[in-house]
């Protein structure tokens, strides 16, 4: 009995100090020292750096300024403005729209993490098994002649998604550090396939929801085509909300080994 007794306080006390530890790090808006620092420059490190934390940290990490990446809330967009592809057309506007599947990215490229990080543009490239997207949608327009005035729940798979996000920061200077200011994020992204369903589009009739859908996903690229556009500013809003944070909250400086300071394994 004594024995459990101890050891539920001892657990008490570690969670306590785990507690304190993630306070004091926010306070000092250092990086957490649970998360493996590099040297400037050392892509593979830094790789396998994000990808540790990514994988332990889904829910975020509000020590590093990092917003939860397993559901991600997005502006409310028109992302379908008069796209017309074989007798379809429409307009389409989503709100309420949350992403998942961000937490199982893997990054698998990096460039310009130097010492200077405005020596070249940042690169960050890395792939999406499946990110999933659910929103409600507006759609008004024409199908096949018939009038489509209609509102839903709609769900995309984005299959294979691979992306490469260009960056470039202007440093800011606050207490001899440099924090880094994203001052433009280009993204590029690639997919395999693209599975959308747009629930009652045409309420009164089920077929023809199902055979829209269907033509829809038969002729998916093409609908990717029309929209990439809108969905690439929609993706560069959604990774600078990600990574702007966590460059307010920790310097650049301090992301990386100091000259004279070796890797300390936790
Ligand atoms: C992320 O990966 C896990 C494990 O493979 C899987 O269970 C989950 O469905 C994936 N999430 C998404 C949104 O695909
Ligand atoms: C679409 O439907 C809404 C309500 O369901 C209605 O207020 C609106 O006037 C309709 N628009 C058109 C173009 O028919
Ligand atoms: C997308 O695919 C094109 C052609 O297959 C390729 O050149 C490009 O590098 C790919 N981009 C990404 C982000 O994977
Ligand atoms: C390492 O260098 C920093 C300055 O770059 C200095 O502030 C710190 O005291 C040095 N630490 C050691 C152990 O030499």
């Amino acid at each position: 009995m004594v024995h459990i007794q101890v050891s539920r306080n001892m657990r008490i006390v570690f969670v306590v100090s785990i507690i304190l530890q993630l306070f004091i790090a926010c306070k000092c808006q250092t990086l957490p020292n649970f998360i493996k620092k590099c040297r400037f420059g050392d892509s593979k490190c830094i790789i396998e750096s994000m990808n540790a934390v990514i994988k332990r940290y889904p829910r975020g990490l509000a020590a590093m300024g990092m917003k939860p990446i397993d559901n991600v809330d997005i502006k409310d967009s028109e992302i379908w403005n008069n796209a017309e592809v074989g007798g379809v057309w429409f307009k389409f506007k989503l709100f309420n729209q949350v992403n998942y599947g961000f937490e199982n990215a893997t990054i698998t490229r990096i460039k310009g993490f130097g010492r200077d990080p405005t020596a070249s543009t940042m690169e960050i490239h890395g792939r999406i098994p499946s990110l999933i997207h659910k929103g409600s949608y507006i759609a008004n327009g024409r199908v096949w002649l018939i009038a489509l005035n209609a509102t839903g729940e709609s769900t995309s798979d984005f299959q294979n998604l691979r992306f490469v996000l260009k960056l470039k920061v202007i440093p800011e200077y606050r207490n001899n550090k440099r924090y880094l200011k994203i001052y433009e994020l280009v993204p590029i992204v690639n997919i395999s396939r693209w599975i959308v369903w747009l629930d009652t589009l045409f309420p009164e009739n089920m077929d023809l929801t199902i055979t829209l859908n269907e033509v829809l996903n038969a002729n998916w690229l093409e609908f990717w085509n029309e929209l990439e556009p809108a969905f690439l500013s929609v993706f560069s809003s959604v990774f600078t909300g990600m990574i702007e944070d966590i460059f307010h909250k920790i310097s650049y400086d301090d992301m990386f080994l100091k000259d004279n300071e070796t890797e300390i394994n936790y």
